[in-house]
């Protein structure tokens, strides 16, 4: 079931191969075992669920052979780790994945249900598939892999599982300042990020910051009948989208007093590199919907506003009077969740806070504002030249083909930065989905040949990373 060899990946050594043949039902049934779990972080009901893959995960990593693995309280949902340290003389790469997900609504919306994991055309659908369940089974399968054939691993690994990336990771920070000796080793392989269009082989080098806050207007006790009302006082959820709408100007350029003042501009090189990828705009914007144009800040590309920019974005507003049909009110408030994706030399913490003023600064009189911020994460960037990327882009050029392209992507992970900046640690995002993947949405699925390729690909990192002239440095 779900295993087949395939054109898109070259096998790995023969003993490796025989196992993963002899192994590849038992592990697609693990994979779904994984993803039937509704680990959805946000969800304060789904916390047991969290739990639940947590002691999952730590589960498999013992049976497979992983030492020191526990399940390790946060304050939120736990982290899982455990390693094999097979001689202290050899490199120790730390593993970071996330075994929680964001929520499966809109169910109406899946072929299937998300929490029941399918196999259909050479793909595995489910939440979680891709990001970022299905990317902690590849270096679960390729450490058994390893285990089973060689009896030992290359290098020493420790394995970083945490619960709460989809929830800008809260508590991971404190956690990693109080378990440092989990954390450390001579690099970091993140695998939560994935290939270009086309499904192109690619890494990640580069990674926007966020920073997240909710907006909370109010204006009377009770929603008002907006006849006896309406016209005398003010409305809020007028008056929020007349906030909002002012915080972007005619040229799409985000409006908060600073927020580009201390963004590092794209160079020559970095523009070039953008310039440089097979980036086809009119399928991107057809696979969104067949209206879509790219509008974006001024002076810059797709893949440029995409990767290198920073912007401003509502992700949800809500408030008065949302049932099917009318009904005529002044909504007693009006609501907002509001995201910036940020770029290198921008601070997430200052950036909410300038976005906090802008809006308190814009209420009309007659309104209350609560602005409550809800997380960040910084900006990250992989030096390129850097020698474990270079030991990453072999594993990918070995396993898939071609050479693979470097990206600097929109999406954050907040725990990039915290391995580089706290922790001194080069950082390499190795990560395997295919583009299509529909992460966050309706029918997230993983394409098998990626997930079996990934599995090479890890074990090749690992070889690569053995084989370095000078791991320690
Ligand atoms: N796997 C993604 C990160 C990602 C997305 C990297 C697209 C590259 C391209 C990750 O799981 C994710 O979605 N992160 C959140 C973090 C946020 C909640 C702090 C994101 O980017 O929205
Ligand atoms: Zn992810």
């Amino acid at each position: 079931m779900g295993y087949a060899p395939s054109p898109a990946w070259s096998p790995v050594e023969a003993a490796i191969e025989a196992f993963l043949v002899a192994d590849a039902t038992a592990r697609m049934q693990r994979y779904i075992d994984f993803l039937r779990i509704p680990s959805v972080s946000a969800l304060p009901e789904r916390a047991a669920d969290c739990r639940a893959a947590a002691e999952w995960l730590a589960a498999e990593l013992r049976r497979i052979g992983a030492a020191r693995v526990e399940v390790s309280e946060t304050g939120g949902h736990p982290i899982v780790v455990g390693e094999r340290i097979e001689d202290p003389t050899l490199p120790t790469i730390v593993v970071y994945g996330h075994y929680d997900v964001q929520p499966g609504e809109p169910l109406d919306l899946w072929k299937t249900s998300p929490f029941e994991p399918t196999i259909r055309d050479g793909r595995i659908l489910g939440r979680g598939s891709a990001d970022d369940k299905g990317q902690i089974v590849i270096h679960l399968n390729a450490l058994e892999a390893l285990l089973a054939t060689r009896g030992r691993l290359p290098v020493n690994v420790k394995y970083l599982f945490e619960g709460e990336e989809e929830s800008s990771s809260v508590h991971l920070e404190a956690w990693m300042k109080a378990n440092p000796e989990r954390c450390t080793g001579d690099a970091v392989i993140i695998s939560d990020t994935g290939f270009f269009e086309g499904n192109l082989p690619a890494i990640t080098v580069g990674l926007r910051g966020i920073t997240y806050l909710q907006v909370d207007l109010v204006g009377s006790y009770l929603d008002l009948h907006s006849g006896a009302f309406g016209g005398s006082i003010v409305n809020p959820a007028n008056a929020l989208a007349k906030m909002i709408a002012g915080l972007h100007d005619a040229d799409g350029r985000v409006t908060v007093p600073g927020f580009y003042d201390d963004v590092i501009p794209l160079g020559p090189a970095d523009r070039a590199a953008f310039a440089a990828l097979p980036f086809d705009e009119a399928a991107y914007l057809a696979a969104i919907g067949p209206a879509s144009v790219a509008v974006g800040e001024a002076g810059y590309s797709t893949v440029e506003r995409r990767g290198g920019r920073p912007t401003l974005d509502v992700n949800g507003i809500w408030g008065g009077f949302m049932g099917e049909g009318s009904k005529t009110i002044i909504p007693a408030h009006a609501h907002a969740k509001i995201s910036c994706r940020l770029v290198p030399g921008q601070d997430p913490v200052k950036i909410g806070a300038l976005v906090e003023a802008a809006l308190r600064a814009a209420v009309p009189a007659g309104l209350s504002i609560e602005v409550t911020q809800l997380g960040d994460g910084h900006p990250f960037i992989t030096p390129l030249g850097e020698p474990y990327l270079e030991a990453a882009t072999k594993a990918l050029r070995d396993t898939f083909g071609g050479e693979p392209l470097f990206l600097r992507e929109g999406g954050s992970i907040p725990i990039a930065a915290l391995f580089q900046q706290e922790l001194g640690l080069p950082v390499v995002l190795l990560g395997f989905t295919p583009p299509d993947d529909n992460a966050h949405a309706p029918n997230e699925s993983m394409d098998l040949a990626n997930f079996e390729g990934g599995i090479r690909a890890v074990v090749r990192a690992f070889d690569a990373v053995a084989a370095m002239r000078d791991p320690r440095r």
